[in-house]
C-alpha cells in the first residue's frame, strides 16, 4: 500500500556512479533547483554522499554538529521508530532551506557508523530503512526526492538504490573515458547480482565537456550512441560552476548577465536535462 503510494505519488532518483569527481553533487544540486523552479515540484535533496557535506556547502549552508537537530543517519539506526514517534515534526527538523527552491537534508557525522551498523541488520530488512522513510515520512510532503549517493558500494549506497531505483549517472571525459560506459553497466549489473536491488539508468549526463577537444566530442558521441533515449544534453565545463559553488549557490541563482557564455550554456543544459529526466521518471 505504502509502496504503491510512493511509486505513484512521488518521483525519486539518485546521482550514482562508482567514480569520484564526475559531477554527481553538482548535478544533484542543479537538477533539484531546476525541478523546483521550472516544474514547481516540492523538491527534497538528501545528502548521503559521505560526511563532508558538499551539498550544504554548495548552497552556502554551514553545518556543524550542533546545527543538526535530527540527523539523517538516525533513519538507518535501530532506534529510528522510537525517535520518529517521540519527536514532533521530525522531518521538518531534519531539513534546511537552500534558498533556491529545494530543501536539503544534509549529511551528518553518523553516516559512517550507520553504514557499519547496517551490516548487523538481517539481510532481508537491511536495505528497507530509507525506502520506508521516503514512503512513510516524505511522500505526503514532497513531489520529488533526489539523493546524492556515495560513489561506492556500501550499505548506504545500496539502501539508496533500493529506495529510489532510478539513477542519474554523470560522466566526465578523462583518462580511460572509453571504459566508463562499460564500467557503469558492469557496476550496476554487479549490484543487481549481489543485492536485492534493481537500479535503472534514468539519465547518463556528459559533464565538464570542452567542445574544443576531440576527446570531449567523441565522449559525448559515445554516450549518445550507447544511450540514445536517456543521454542528457552535454554540460560544458565552466569556471562559473566552481566559483558560484564556493560562493554558495547554483548557476540558477545568478543573474543571466553575470554568467559567462559557458555558464549560461551549462545552466541551460541542466534545465533541459531536468525536463528530460522528469519525463523519464514519470513514465
Ligand atoms: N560543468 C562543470 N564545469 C567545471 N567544473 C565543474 C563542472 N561540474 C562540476 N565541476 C567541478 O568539478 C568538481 C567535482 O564535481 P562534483 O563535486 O559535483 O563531483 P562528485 O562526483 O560529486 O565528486 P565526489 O566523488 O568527490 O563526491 C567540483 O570541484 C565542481 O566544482
Ligand atoms: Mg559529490
Amino acid at each position: 500500500m505504502l509502496y504503491l503510494y510512493m511509486k505513484n505519488g512521488i518521483l525519486t532518483a539518485a546521482t550514482y556512479v562508482q567514480k569520484g569527481g564526475v559531477g554527481k553533487t553538482t548535478t544533484a544540486a542543479h537538477v533539484a533547483v531546476a525541478a523546483a523552479q521550472n516544474h514547481d515540484l516540492n523538491t527534497l535533496l538528501i545528502d548521503l554522499a559521505g560526511t563532508q557535506n558538499d551539498l550544504a556547502t554548495h548552497f552556502g549552508i554551514s553545518i556543524d554538529e550542533e546545527s543538526i537537530d535530527a540527523p539523517i543517519s538516525a533513519v538507518f539506526g535501530d532506534q529510528w521508530e522510537l525517535i520518529r514517534n517521540g519527536i514532533d515534526n521530525v522531518v521538518e527538523r531534519m531539513t534546511f532551506d537552500t534558498g533556491e527552491g529545494p530543501v536539503l537534508i544534509p549529511a551528518d557525522p553518523g553516516l559512517g557508523a550507520a553504514d557499519n551498523n547496517l551490516a548487523n541488520v538481517p539481510r532481508e530488512e537491511r536495505y528497507d530503512r530509507l525506502a520506508d522513510f521516503i514512503a512513510e515520512d516524505l511522500a505526503a510532503t514532497y513531489d520529488f526526492v533526489l539523493v546524492d549517493l556515495p560513489g561506492k558500494e556500501d550499505n548506504i549506497a545500496i539502501s539508496g538504490l533500493y529506495a529510489v531505483e532510478d539513477v542519474i549517472a554523470p560522466l566526465r571525459p578523462g583518462a580511460f573515458e572509453r571504459n566508463q560506459l562499460e564500467n557503469l553497466e558492469a557496476d550496476l549489473q554487479e549490484i543487481r547480482d549481489a543485492y536485492p536491488v534493481d537500479p535503472r539508468l534514468a539519465m547518463v549526463l556528459p559533464t565538464m565537456i570542452d567542445r574544443r577537444t576531440t576527446q570531449s566530442s567523441e565522449f559525448v558521441a559515445d554516450i549518445r550512441e550507447a544511450y540514445p533515449d536517456i543521454a542528457g544534453l552535454q554540460v560544458v565545463s565552466t569556471q562559473n560552476i566552481g566559483d558560484y559553488q564556493e560562493a554558495g549557490s547554483t548557476l540558477f541563482a545568478v543573474d543571466d548577465d553575470e554568467l559567462y557564455s559557458t555558464g549560461q550554456e551549462a545552466l541551460d543544459a541542466y534545465s533541459t536535462a531536468t525536463d528530460q529526466l522528469l519525463q523519464t521518471l514519470r513514465q
